[in-house]
């Protein structure tokens, strides 16, 4: 099918990770602008008007929380959110990695909006190629001008540091992600404070996705109302879709929101392949409830998808076929969870460590008909009852899982085997 490209650009121009290629294409004409037609408060107003929501899950109003910076005069930091670890999510990767500057002239406008003078990329500890991109991509934008003292003979200077963690998905969350920016373990903080108000060393900072900054350049260019004439009045513009499973076409697609589940499936992503039918989807990354077929025409906007039930989150969109276990998709995601719990409170500590052991018996066919009250009953002490969100997110496809597919976990109890003939989902081997 026909498809526009402005946020992943990379797939028609081929190099675009190379300097001179970016600025043949239009490359920095959007920080010049920013910084010759913009007083900063301007272009905080203009993100405000395109209603830009954050990419990383939550889909915050960016103009809104780059708003909170308070006003007195302290140091301020842009810290970009590249830790990607949510299974299913993988769009932050490709813009890193095939155009970083796209990353980097969002960074810098941003940066001049709010008043910040250092900005930091946080990158997940698996994107090794990635940060070496995104690496010598600063240094081609320095060598430019772009980065450093008074850029482009503003009064304006930015020095940006491109720096890789260890491989936790914690550290996504923004919290832990500043604690090992400065250096300690990837802990959640206490919240309030966010972090706009006491963030990086203490100091205001906005936390922002890869996606989130990348659209800033794309609304420079285009304008608010460009932004506003897709997707819906509160869910405006453009998202990346990261799809998964047994498409024929897996791989992430750009779409305005609020096209239907169905339309990204099937014309998008080539359909499912030969065979293969739909048994759930998962819309927004592992953290999310999961869709049943007869909700395909559910709008891909955070809005719609909350009403069916589940939430837009990363855009990770998993589609599961028919031949999928449940039972088995559940406990890898629950296993998941658990080992990237980091274990700073009990709910979530201990929770997962039980919903994995109890999936594992329902699994081996060991289970009771107990167990799947058991694990309501686990999900239901997690709910609500964490420091962060990583425990809520680790019950999101467990109990949708329970609730729309509970014959299915019945029937390994009472057969003692998959009916499907899954094999045993092992976390060394598998
Ligand atoms: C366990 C957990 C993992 C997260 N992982 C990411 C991530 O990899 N990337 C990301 O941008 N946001 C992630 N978030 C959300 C961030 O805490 C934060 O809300 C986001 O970076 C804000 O950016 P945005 O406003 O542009 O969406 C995660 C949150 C939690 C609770
Ligand atoms: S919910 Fe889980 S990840 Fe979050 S603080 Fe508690 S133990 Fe750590």
């Amino acid at each position: 099918m026909n498809q526009t490209y402005y946020l992943l650009r990379n797939r028609e121009i081929p190099d675009i990770d190379q300097m001179a290629v970016y600025r043949a294409h239009g490359g920095y004409e959007a920080l010049a602008e920013a910084l010759k037609q913009y007083q900063p408060e301007a272009l905080v107003d203009l993100v405000k008007r395109s209603g830009l929501r954050g990419r990383g899950g939550a889909g915050f109003p960016t103009g809104v929380k780059w708003g909170f910076l308070p006003k007195d005069g302290r140091p301020r930091y842009l810290v970009v959110n590249s830790d990607e670890a949510e299974p299913g999510t993988f769009k932050d990767r490709e813009l890193i990695e095939k155009n970083p500057h796209q990353l980097i002239e969002g960074m810098i406008i941003s940066s001049y909006a709010i008043g910040a003078t250092e900005a930091y990329v946080y990158c997940r500890g698996e994107f090794l190629y990635g940060s070496e991109q995104l690496k010598r991509a600063v240094k081609e934008a320095y060598e430019a001008g772009f980065l450093g003292s008074n850029i482009l003979g503003s009064n304006f200077s930015l020095n940006l540091f491109v720096y890789r963690g260890a491989g936790a998905y914690i550290c996504g969350e923004e919290s832990a992600l500043l604690e090992s920016l400065e250096g300690r373990r990837g802990n959640p903080r206490l919240k309030p404070p966010f972090p706009a108000v006491a963030g990086l060393y203490g100091m205001p900072t906005i936390v922002n996705n890869v996606e989130t900054i990348a659209n800033v350049p794309q609304i420079v260019t285009h304008g608010a109302e460009w932004y506003t004439s897709m997707g819906t009045e509160k869910s405006p513009g453009l998202k990346i879709m990261s799809v998964s499973g047994k498409v024929n076409r897996p791989g992430n697609y750009e779409i305005p929101l609020a096209t239907p589940l169905r339309t990204l499936i099937d014309e998008y992503a080539g359909g499912m392949q030969e065979g293969r039918t739909i048994k759930c989807i998962i819309p927004g990354g592992s953290s999310v409830p999961l869709l049943m077929p007869d909700q395909l025409d559910t709008p891909l906007d955070y809005e719609s998808i909350l009403q069916a039930g589940s939430m837009l989150g990363s855009g990770g969109c998993i589609v599961l076929d028919d031949t999928v276990c449940i039972v088995k998709a559940s406990a890898r995601l629950v296993k998941f969870y658990r080992e990237e719990s980091c274990g700073k409170c009990t709910p979530c500590r201990e929770g997962t460590y039980w919903n994995a052991d109890v999936l594992e018996r329902i699994e081996a066919g060991e289970g009771s008909e107990r167990d799947i009250d058991l694990l309501m009953d686990i999900a239901d002490n997690i709910n609500g009852k964490c420091f962060c969100p990583l425990g809520d997110a680790s019950i999101g496809f467990l109990v949708s899982a329970i609730k729309h597919f509970r014959d299915e976990f019945e029937a390994h109890v009472r057969e003692h085997r998959c009916p499907l003939g899954a094999k045993v989902y092992d976390t060394v081997n598998n």
